[in-house]
C-alpha cells in the first residue's frame, strides 16, 4: 500500500492520474496538493472526491513547512510532482510565475522531501517522482531521429528551461543525498479534463461555437500525440518498477503535423453532425450545424516566438524496461475526446470563466 502526495493533481494530468489510481489502487491513501491557479481545476476531482482515501489541500507546493507536515502527519511515502506552469504560450507572456513555481516551487518539494524522509527517516522507503516534458530536449527536424533519455538537453521556451531546471535539480537531489527519484519525460498529453487554451482542447471548443481555428504559422509542426490515460500507466509503471536515479521517456508513437490534426478533428466534428440531429441545435455556431466543412474556421495567425518544429520521443527504455506499450492510437483518442467534450460541456463552459478570457484575448 502506498500512501502519495500528488501535486498538481487537481490539474489535467494530474485529476487523469488521481482517477486512475483510485480506481486501481483502492485503499492508497491519495493527497492531492494544488493551488488551483484555474478556478476551473476545482471540478476536475469531481467523480472521486467522496472518495474517503483522497484528502485535498489547497496549497504552493513552495510552502515548505506545510508539505513537511503533510508528509510528517499523512505518513506519506511516494511524491508524483505534476504541479507546474504549463503552457508555453503563458510562459512567453510573463515567464516569472514558471520560475517561481517550476524551479523553487520543484525545489521547495525537494528539500522537504529530503528533511522529512531523508534526515527524519519517516518512513522507511520512499519514491519522488518527478513528471516533466519532452521540450526539455529542444527541436527536431524532420529527420532527426526521436529523442531518446540520453538526447542532450536544450530547452527553447521559458516553459521548458524552467522544466529542465527542475529535471536537474531532481536529479541532484538523488546524486547528492540519495533521494529515491525518478522521472519520466513525457509527449503532448490529450483527453478528458484538458484546459481549452492548449491545442486540441482549443480547438474543440471552437469548433462547437464557430469560432476561428487559429493555426500558428505555416501549421507545419509536429507533435507526438499521447492520450492522457496511456500516460498514466506509463507513470504507474515507473513509480511501481522504475529503478530509482533513472529518467524514462513516455510517448505515445502518434506523430501529426498541426494542420493534419485540426483537418482530423473537422473530420470528426462534421461526421458526429451529420450523424447526430440534435447538436444542431445544441451548437447552432458551429459550421457542420449548417452543412459547411469546419476546416471553414481554420485561420492561419501570427506564429509563436521560437516555436520548436518537431517533438517526438522514443520510448524504447519504458517499453523494454517496464513493459509500457502506448495502448490509444491517435484516431481512437481524438474520437473520444471529442465525445468527453461533448459530454461535458458544464465542465468545458466552467472552466471558460474571466482569467481564461483575458488569457485568450492576450494570445490571439
Ligand atoms: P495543468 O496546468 O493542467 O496542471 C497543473 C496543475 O498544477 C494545476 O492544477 C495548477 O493549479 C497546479 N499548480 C500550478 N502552480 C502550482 C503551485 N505553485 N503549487 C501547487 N499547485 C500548482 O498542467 P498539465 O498539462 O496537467 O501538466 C502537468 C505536468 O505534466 C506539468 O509538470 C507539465 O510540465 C507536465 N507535462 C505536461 C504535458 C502536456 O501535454 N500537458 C506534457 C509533458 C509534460
Ligand atoms: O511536448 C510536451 C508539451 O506539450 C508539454 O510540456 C506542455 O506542458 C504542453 O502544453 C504541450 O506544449 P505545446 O506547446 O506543444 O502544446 P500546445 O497545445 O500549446 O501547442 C501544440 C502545437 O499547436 C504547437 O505546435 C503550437 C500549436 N498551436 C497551439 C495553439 C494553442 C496552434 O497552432 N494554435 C493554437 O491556438
Amino acid at each position: 500500500m502506498r500512501r502519495l502526495l500528488v501535486t498538481g493533481g487537481a490539474g489535467f494530468i494530474g485529476a487523469n492520474f488521481v482517477h486512475h489510481w483510485l480506481q486501481h489502487h483502492a485503499g492508497d491513501r491519495v493527497v492531492v496538493l494544488d493551488a488551483l491557479t484555474y478556478a476551473g481545476n476545482r471540478n476536475n476531482l469531481d467523480p472521486v472526491r467522496q472518495r474517503p482515501e483522497l484528502h485535498f489541500v489547497q496549497a504552493d507546493i513552495a510552502d515548505t513547512a506545510l508539505v513537511e507536515s503533510l508528509l510528517r502527519d499523512e505518513r506519506l511515502d511516494t511524491i508524483v510532482h505534476f504541479a507546474a506552469e504549463s503552457h508555453v504560450d503563458r510562459s512567453i507572456h510573463g515567464p516569472d510565475t514558471f520560475v517561481q513555481t517550476n524551479v523553487i516551487g520543484t525545489h521547495s518539494l525537494l528539500k522537504a522531501a529530503r528533511k522529512v524522509w531523508l534526515e527524519e527517516k519517516a518512513v522507511a522507503q520512499h519514491r519522488f517522482h518527478h513528471v516533466s516534458t519532452d521540450e526539455v530536449y529542444g527541436s527536431l527536424s524532420a529527420t532527426d531521429p526521436a529523442f531518446t533519455e540520453t538526447t542532450p538537453y536544450a530547452p527553447n521556451s521559458p516553459y521548458s528551461a524552467t522544466k529542465a531546471a527542475s529535471d536537474h535539480l531532481v536529479r541532484a537531489y538523488h546524486h547528492t543525498y540519495g533521494l529515491n527519484v525518478t522521472t519520466s519525460n513525457c509527449s503532448n498529453n490529450y483527453g478528458p479534463y484538458h484546459f481549452p487554451e492548449k491545442l486540441i482542447p482549443l480547438m474543440i471548443v471552437n469548433l462547437l461555437q464557430g469560432k476561428p481555428l487559429p493555426v500558428y504559422g505555416d501549421g507545419q509542426n509536429i507533435r507526438d500525440w499521447l492520450h492522457v490515460s496511456d500516460h498514466c500507466r506509463g507513470i504507474e509503471l515507473v513509480i511501481n518498477n522504475g529503478v530509482a536515479g533513472q529518467v524514462y521517456n513516455i510517448g505515445g508513437g502518434a506523430e501529426a503535423t498541426n494542420l493534419t490534426l485540426i483537418n482530423s478533428m473537422c473530420s470528426i466534428v462534421d461526421a458526429h453532425f451529420a450523424r447526430d440531429s440534435a447538436l444542431k441545435s445544441r451548437f447552432p455556431n458551429a459550421p457542420a450545424a449548417h452543412g459547411k466543412p469546419s476546416t471553414s474556421l481554420i485561420t492561419y495567425v501570427k506564429d509563436r516566438p521560437g516555436h520548436d518544429r518537431r517533438y517526438a520521443i522514443d520510448c524504447r527504455k519504458i517499453e523494454n524496461e517496464l513493459g509500457y506499450r502506448a495502448q490509444t492510437t491517435l484516431d481512437t483518442g481524438l474520437r473520444a475526446t471529442f465525445a468527453w467534450y461533448l459530454a461535458n460541456e458544464t465542465w468545458w463552459r466552467a472552466v471558460m470563466d474571466g482569467s481564461y478570457r483575458e488569457c485568450i484575448s492576450q494570445q490571439y
